[in-house]
């Protein structure tokens, strides 16, 4: 493919995926927290493809709600009459001087790389197809050679002699031709075959016979054309997956105590010396300033934390922003909304949402802090709650600089403690506090002398 060359890519997407056993559509099955289809979508548009088509056909509604916000067009393939069939389907939306490309919508770790290194086999007609050497190859075609090694055909297993059984080198089913060679090939397949399908393998032939040269790229990983059938493969595809992004984290520098116990399901950026312990996860975009450290057991979601925090084990922590030098957790539950300024400090137990804790402010044990902003300096005692919610409407609750809450209080909003005010234990506090001043709500402790406790009768 020249650079004018407009690039088309059309995703098959159409089939049932059967051994799913899923109610959900194979194509929307996922692999780090993306649908399957996404990975694929996401690689035809880094290619710079004009437009992406997806054939569907088997809940196709279901994927098409999946895929509202997408930028591609749909195909139907009403009945699954093969590869060539599904591919047939798209080929009137796609532009005539175009490449087109085809990919599986089940096919999800197809790299950037191996593609472009296809498509720059198309120049001139060319039809370019992506193979691999299977240890096992039952099942799939195979990529039959002549004498001088040129490929002429691909033959499917269930077509194939026993001397073809014995190839290695198969079929992943990406290929790569121009629109007008692809179209008079499609429009030219018969079903005469074992399986009494379109094959779209069958273009090799075709091209062999019509004079198209025909040239073929080697997968260098097989695991680049390995497609999910099962939840088996999928696995094995999720853990190749994490492995590659662990591989990437450590080679950039950063810490993991082990690799195989990590998984990113977004982007992950790190400055310089973060580690991160056993069974972290991380989803959405998050981003680890310089020496952070993440101990063991903890959830991530679209955050950003700043340099020398501390997130200890077992933390939850979602739609966060967090200062430098903070210490969180361990059994923290941090969520969206929550900012914490330098030197924060969040203890055990300690839930917070839509919470601004100013510059070392402490919430050390057992607390909730919802709709609430902190000043500077402030100590919250084990057991404060901010009652924010009334059943129908919630409330804020201010905090100034200095605040001390003694424990187990109750603030119930909307309330105000003013500057260095003082909360005495165990208060129910319903209305404005002063600065400087100490609020007390309790009941007043009564004694009861030489009181009797009750005997068993
Ligand atoms: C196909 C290839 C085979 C290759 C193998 C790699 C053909 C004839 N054979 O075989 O050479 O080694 O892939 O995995 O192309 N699909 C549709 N509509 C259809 C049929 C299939 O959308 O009518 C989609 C399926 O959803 C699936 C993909 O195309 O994602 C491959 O179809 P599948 O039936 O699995 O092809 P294979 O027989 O495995
Ligand atoms: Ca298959």
């Amino acid at each position: 493919m020249n650079a004018q060359t407009p690039l088309e890519v059309i995703i098959l997407a159409a089939g049932k995926g059967t051994r799913m056993f899923s109610d959900t559509p194979k194509v929307l099955h996922k692999l780090a927290g993306k649908p399957l289809l996404g990975h694929v979508v996401d690689c035809a548009q880094s290619l710079g493809a004009q437009g992406v088509h997806v054939v569907i056909g088997h809940e196709a509604d279901k994927i098409k709600i999946a895929f509202r916000d997408a930028s591609v067009h749909w195909a139907y393939q009403e009945d699954q009459l093969g590869t060539g069939h599904a591919v047939m389907q798209a080929m009137p939306n796609v532009a005539s001087g175009s490449t087109v490309l085809v990919l599986y919508g089940d096919v999800p770790l197809t790299t950037e790389k191996t593609l472009r290194e296809l498509l720059s086999q198309t120049a001139n007609d060319t039809l370019a197809v992506l193979t691999v050497i299977s240890d096992d190859p039952t099942g799939l075609g195979r990529i039959v050679r002549d004498p001088n090694q040129n490929p002429i055909a691909i033959v499917e297993e269930k077509d194939a002699n026993e001397q073809q059984k014995l190839i290695k080198e198969t079929n992943s089913g990406i290929l790569a031709a121009t629109a007008a060679k692809l179209s008079q090939w499609i429009g030219q397949l018969k079903t005469e075959n074992a399986q009494g399908e379109y094959y779209l393998t069958d273009v090799i032939a075709m091209a062999v016979a019509d004079g198209t040269a025909v040239k073929t790229v080697v997968a260098s990983d097989d695991k680049e054309v390995l497609g999910v059938n099962n939840r088996q493969q999928l696995a094995t595809l999720e853990r190749h997956y994490q492995l590659q992004q662990a591989d990437k984290l450590l080679l950039s520098g950063v810490t993991l105590a082990d690799p195989n116990r990590i998984d990113i399901r977004g982007k992950l950026t790190c400055g310089r010396d973060v580690e991160l312990d056993i069974n972290c996860i991380v989803e959405g975009t998050v981003s680890l300033g310089n020496r952070v450290k993440i101990e063991s057991n903890v959830y991530l979601k679209d955050t950003v934390i700043g340099d020398d925090t501390v997130v200890h084990a077992n933390s939850h922590i979602e739609g966060v922003q967090v200062s430098q030098a903070c210490s969180i957790g361990p059994f923290a539950r941090l969520r969206a909304g929550t900012v914490l300024h330098d030197k924060a400090k969040i203890g055990n137990f300690v839930e917070t949402k839509k919470a601004d804790i100013g510059v070392g402010s402490k919430v050390n044990h057992l607390s909730y802090i919802g709709d609430a902003e902190l000043g500077s300096g402030v100590n919250i005692g084990a057991g404060t709650i901010t009652c924010n919610y009334d059943g129908l409407n919630k409330f804020k609750t201010l905090i100034a600089d200095g605040v001390f809450v003694g424990s187990n209080t109750a603030l119930v909003a909307p309330v105000s403690l003013g500057k260095d005010s003082t909360i005495g234990a165990g208060s129910t506090i319903t209305s404005n506090v002063e600065t400087n001043s100490l609020a007390i709500g309790r009941a007043k402790q009564r004694e009861i002398s030489g009181w009797k406790r009750p005997t068993k009768k």
